[in-house]
């Protein structure tokens, strides 16, 4: 079974995964190294964590049967999609101490999917889970972009959510401005023979 999807889904699904596991703070890191020819996602949450029992089945859906675990997809297909692109994956996690889940693909792979709308897919998580705290570091070559929800509402006060719709144009604008710049500067450095 193929399934397409963009990155920005895969990291929706991983992220839904940090919140079912009653995580209240979420670091999504993304880099993008075109030296390296190398891209990394990683999910790191604090939430409950897996036992060293599920750790070992998560990447797999097929090593147990449906009577020890409800068969879950998304883990397993992120990692098919980082294997079959050059890349790797881990999942790192104890009981109580967080999860980390880590993809890595070739930047330059044919089939490596496209980020995606990353923009609404951040939205969509913020707007979802207005308790949450992401933290989302994104780095091209040398430009990075860091954007935190916790500032954003150190501005705004603890009374206006963060779903209101002017402060979703607002995070919408930060994060589209904080994209572009990384991109175009990444661009010129490249250019510049960095
Ligand atoms: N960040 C996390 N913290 C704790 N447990 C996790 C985390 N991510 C995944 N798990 C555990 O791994 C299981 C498998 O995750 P996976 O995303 O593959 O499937 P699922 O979430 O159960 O179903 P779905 O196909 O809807 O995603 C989860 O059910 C959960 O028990
Ligand atoms: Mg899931």
């Amino acid at each position: 079974m193929t399934v397409f999807r963009d990155l920005s889904q895969h990291i929706l699904d991983i992220v839904e995964n940090s919140i079912t596991a009653g995580a209240t703070l979420v670091y999504l890191d993304i880099v993008e190294d075109p030296a390296a020819n190398q891209m990394v996602i990683a999910v790191r949450d604090n939430g409950r964590g897996m036992a060293p029992e599920m750790l070992i089945q998560v990447a797999d859906p097929w090593v147990t049967t449906r009577t020890t675990r409800k068969v879950g997809l998304g883990i397993p297909f992120l990692k098919q999609t980082a294997e079959m692109c050059g890349g790797n994956f881990k999942v790192e996690s104890k009981p109580r101490h967080g999860a980390l889940i880590q993809a890595t693909f070739a930047l330059d792979h044919i089939d490596r999917p496209p980020l995606g709308d990353l923009i609404g897919t951040l939205l969509c998580i913020v707007v979802g889970n207005s308790q949450l705290d992401l933290v989302y570091d994104h780095r091209v070559g040398e430009q990075a972009f860091t954007f935190r929800t916790r500032e954003i509402r150190d501005i705004l006060g603890a009374d206006v959510p963060l779903s209101d719709p002017d402060v979703l144009g607002f995070i919408r604008n930060a994060l589209a401005e904080g994209l572009s710049s990384i991109e175009s500067r990444a661009g010129v450095d490249v250019k510049a023979g960095h």
